[in-house]
């Protein structure tokens, strides 16, 4: 089929599955606005879907998650094989909690019935703005380059691992990660560094599961696992460390400001494991192509522009954007991915909430502005001002700000 454009623009085409016909059509009923921007098409099976896949080319599905036949988690599956390139969506009501868990690797995006359709249209948009950076020819070009990628630690998977298995508790999560001596002194040094706040002082990684949380300590093994791969590198153009403590640093202030905004508990830990590695495209453009990331650097010094600017003038692309598809491939979540593609250009993405991203954006700025100078928040240069009014958050830029100072004051007295 010819694609259909919209000012000039090629439709997004979506395959909405479910096997109850009245709510395919309620679903049809409901976005007939969207079709100017949505080539929509609907299947009432899961066979049903793969075999309309088979005939023409989706961008997104969206499945609902109880079916009789196939349920949603198990043609989320066939999809993630057989089109890894297009968005899982899933669907489901709140008594599906246990299936929709199910399909945690298998679908990009959740959403909960009854689905609102400002909800869902965000959604696909956020999706698709999302797979348009990452999946960009690029970024893959310049990947599909380079000799070596990180993988994710050995010692992330076995814990992600042993989070999947019912019996598993803090304790044997603990003395999992104690058995790798190096990682384990590393993880102890960072949770005793004053950016946590912990008043006593932690000897054990079960202490630090039990006093952090899971996805921090989580968080932290993979930053240290992927930086300490590059430390051995002498020809790296800048400091592995000045970047890990950034980075960690980040981390820290965005968990802290996700927390006085009220997040809820998964959105804190996924702002601060976003703060973490916001910047880990940095590690693989450095150390793939030493040469050219040192002239990234002399030109940062010599014009007063922002690095990705100049990234993008000679790679073509971005460490945000080389990050994301980093994450993706270590199976994150898109909340995450979408945090580190879009921190440095928060306003290229389609929502107008307080997300992940707004925090990892604002902590970003406020951690380059507090250890670096003294400005006042106002003047901080990287943060997006009229995106932060946008979503009627400039009044909270103060607060934020004296919280940031009050975490890197205390950092120095770490010595
Ligand atoms: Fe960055
Ligand atoms: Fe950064």
């Amino acid at each position: 089929m010819p694609p259909e454009l919209y000012r000039g623009k090629v439709k997004t085409k979506i395959l909405f599955v479910d096997d109850e016909v009245m709510i395919l059509q309620g679903l049809q009923r409901m976005l007939r606005p969207m079709k100017d921007n949505w080539e929509m098409a609907f299947a009432v099976s899961g066979s049903e879907a793969l075999e309309l896949m088979a005939k023409q080319p989706f961008d997104v599905v969206v499945s609902d998650m109880r079916m009789q036949e196939m349920d949603g988690a198990d043609l989320l599956c066939r999809v993630k094989k057989e089109y890894p390139q297009i968005v899982r969506i899933i669907l489901s009501g709140q008594s599906d909690r246990e299936a929709a868990l199910k399909s945690i690797k298998s679908a990009h995006q959740y959403l909960s019935k009854p689905c609102d359709p400002d909800m869902l249209k965000n959604t696909v948009n956020r999706s698709i703005a999302l797979r348009d950076l990452i999946g960009n020819d690029k970024v893959k070009r310049l990947i599909s380059g380079m000799d070596s990628l990180p993988s994710a630690p050995s010692l992330y998977i076995e814990v992600a691992e042993l989070l999947e298995q019912p019996e598993c508790s803090i304790q044997s999560i603990g003395e999992t990660i104690a058995k790798d001596l190096g990682m384990t002194a590393k993880i102890l040094q960072l949770v005793n560094s004053s950016f946590f706040g912990i008043p006593r002082h932690i000897t054990h990684p079960v202490e630090a599961v039990s006093l952090l949380g899971l996805d921090t300590v989580k968080a932290l093994i993979l930053a240290t696992g992927i930086f300490s791969k590059f430390e051995k590198n002498n020809s790296f153009p800048f400091r592995i460390e000045s970047l890990l403590n950034h980075s960690i640093k980040t981390g820290a202030i965005a968990k802290k400001l996700a927390i006085m905004e009220n997040f809820p508990k998964h959105l804190v830990d996924e702002a601060f494991v976003s703060g973490v590695l916001h910047d880990v495209g940095k590690l693989i453009l450095a150390d793939n192509m030493p040469v050219q990331y040192n002239e990234v650097l002399n030109s940062l010094k010599s014009n007063n522009i922002f690095d990705v600017e100049v990234e993008r003038q000679i790679f073509g692309t971005t460490h945000s954007a080389v990050g994301a598809y980093l994450i993706g491939l270590w199976g994150m979540p898109d909340v995450i991915a979408e945090a580190v593609a879009f921190h440095h250009s928060p306003m290229d993405y389609a929502i107008k909430d307080c997300v992940p991203l707004t925090i990892v954006h604002v902590a970003d700025g406020l951690e380059h502005c507090v250890s670096q100078t003294d400005l006042p928040a106002a003047n901080i240069e990287s943060i997006d001002y009229g995106y932060l009014d946008k979503l009627g958050l400039t009044g909270r830029i103060a607060a934020w700000h004296k919280i940031t100072t009050s975490i890197n004051d205390e950092s120095k007295s770490d010595g």
